[in-house]
């Protein structure tokens, strides 16, 4: 089944002699489940190409459709709705809340939203994520590992249908990295939730079911491993 596609995507920084073409007619297709890694050398495109597909930013032309739905057609609001319901984005450097603890980190999307929240989940994520005793530490208090688990917790708690994660190990050592990894896979597996992570280093892209290669804003490659 379709969940996402991406229809010749474009996104031009800036105007005139200053104008970056970040994204060039970028078509692609996702299939429900799957864990695709995005590579590409630095300066490549695959930032624009994840806010766009976060909804976190809007393409000079070009559509991305989330289960049919155009999600360009949703005015400002409901695109901020869009992100904190239906997609959960991890970043680099956790893009935590300073003054919220590791459980308010997790619940912030859910609460904005205006929405209870599931405590059994809660302690279920925060388990798996290995921060048990922690709950009411601020992110100052935590190691990387521990602060990207939390985004991790705060990407997941919505039970998104996609999560977009952009370099998530970048930042952590090897055995961070891998341990990150694997939860990110064990949610891609248990709950059959669609991952797209973006990533440098060669062991992630390995385990991912499919690669995109993005050269110069264009997909060069594009590879199904099974
Ligand atoms: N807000 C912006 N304004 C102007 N140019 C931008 C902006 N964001 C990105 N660019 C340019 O668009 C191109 C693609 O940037 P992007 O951040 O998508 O690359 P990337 O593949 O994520 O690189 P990296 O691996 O270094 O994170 C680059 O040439 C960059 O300079
Ligand atoms: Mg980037």
């Amino acid at each position: 089944m379709n969940i996402l596609s991406v229809e010749h995507l474009t996104r031009v920084y800036g105007t005139g002699s200053t104008a970056v073409k970040a994204l060039d007619d970028v078509s692609f297709e996702v299939e429900a489940g799957e864990f695709i890694a995005i590579i590409g050398s630095s300066g490549s495109g695959k930032s624009t190409l994840m806010h766009l597909m976060g909804g976190v930013d809007r393409p000079t032309s070009g559509t991305v459709k989330l289960q049919g739905q155009d999600i360009f057609a949703r005015s400002d609001e409901q695109l901020a709705v869009f992100r904190r319901r239906e997609v959960g984005l991890i970043y680099q450097f956790y893009n935590l809340i300073p003054v919220l603890n590791v459980v308010e980190n997790i619940t912030l999307p859910v609460l904005m939203d205006g929405r209870a929240v599931n405590e059994q989940r809660l302690s279920g994520l925060v388990r798996a994520l290995g921060l048990q005793g922690r709950e009411h530490y601020l992110p100052n208090q935590l190691s990387g590992g521990q602060q990207q688990r939390v985004a991790i917790g705060r990407a997941l708690m919505n039970e998104p249908a996609i999560v977009l994660a952009d370099e998530p190990t970048g930042n952590l050592d090897s055995k961070n990295s891998a341990e990150i990894m694997s939860m990110l896979r064990a949610a891609n597996r248990q709950f059959k939730q669609t991952h797209i992570i973006i990533t440098h280093d060669e062991n992630i892209a390995l385990m991912a079911d499919r690669v995109i290669a993005i050269e110069d804003g264009r997909i060069v490659r594009d590879e199904r491993r099974n």
